[in-house]
């Protein structure tokens, strides 16, 4: 009678900002399109991203640079803490903190970054505005594995965006994190389906 019942991914999303590719990923598990569980949601700072989840009814947690003498013990605590919750997954959903040793010690080969660029173009914090400034007629949006390097690590899935003429950061903006939403849960569903 009945074979092994696998738990679902059980997934850790880390971000910084506004949280709409976090309520995407909240929002795909609610209407039963996410083939996994987050379990939840950490941020570096007092970030909107915490008051979507806690909305949501998912479990939140800060661990803020600022409470720490130094960068290590940050990583640290910031390891220990998404340990808790035992992840199969992170997802770092506008996360804007590089990772640590331990961190990746721990997690490197079960996290993901959703970056704001086809990577390998466009690195770092200004992916939007460094896109608009060279002029470029396109961008996009990547998702990859989170190694030590700045945006370094393996792309998994990739999607582009127009650039339109008038486009201003925000604008831009906007259009690639349509593209994000989309992309990261397809990404989780095919990670979440390998690892069965
Ligand atoms: C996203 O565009 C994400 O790619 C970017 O922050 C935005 C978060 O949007 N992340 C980075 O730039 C990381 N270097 P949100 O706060 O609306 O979810």
């Amino acid at each position: 009678m009945g074979g092994p019942v696998s738990s679902p991914l059980s997934i850790v999303v880390l971000a910084s900002g506004t949280g709409t590719l976090a309520a995407a990923i909240i929002a795909a598990e609610r209407s039963g399109e996410l083939d996994g569980h987050v379990v939840a949601l950490g941020s570096d700072r007092d970030a909107q991203a915490l008051a979507i989840a806690r909305e949501a009814g998912v479990p939140t947690f800060t661990v803020s640079p600022a409470d720490f003498p130094h960068r290590d013990a940050w990583d640290k605590a910031l390891t220990k803490t998404v340990g808790l919750f035992r992840p199969g997954l992170v997802v770092l959903a506008g996360f804007m903190r590089i990772l640590g040793p331990a961190f990746l010690a721990v997690f490197e080969g079960r996290t993901i970054n959703s970056h704001p660029a086809l990577l390998p173009l466009f690195p770092g914090a200004h992916a939007v505005r460094d896109a608009l400034a060279a002029g470029a007629t396109q961008t996009g949006c990547t998702v990859h594995w989170v190694n030590a390097g700045v945006d370094t690590g393996p792309v998994i899935g990739q999607r582009p965006a127009q650039i339109l003429p008038g486009d201003d950061e925000e604008s831009l903006h906007e259009r690639i994190k349509v593209q994000e939403r989309s992309l990261l849960v397809a990404v989780i569903n095919d990670l979440a389906s390998q690892s069965r």
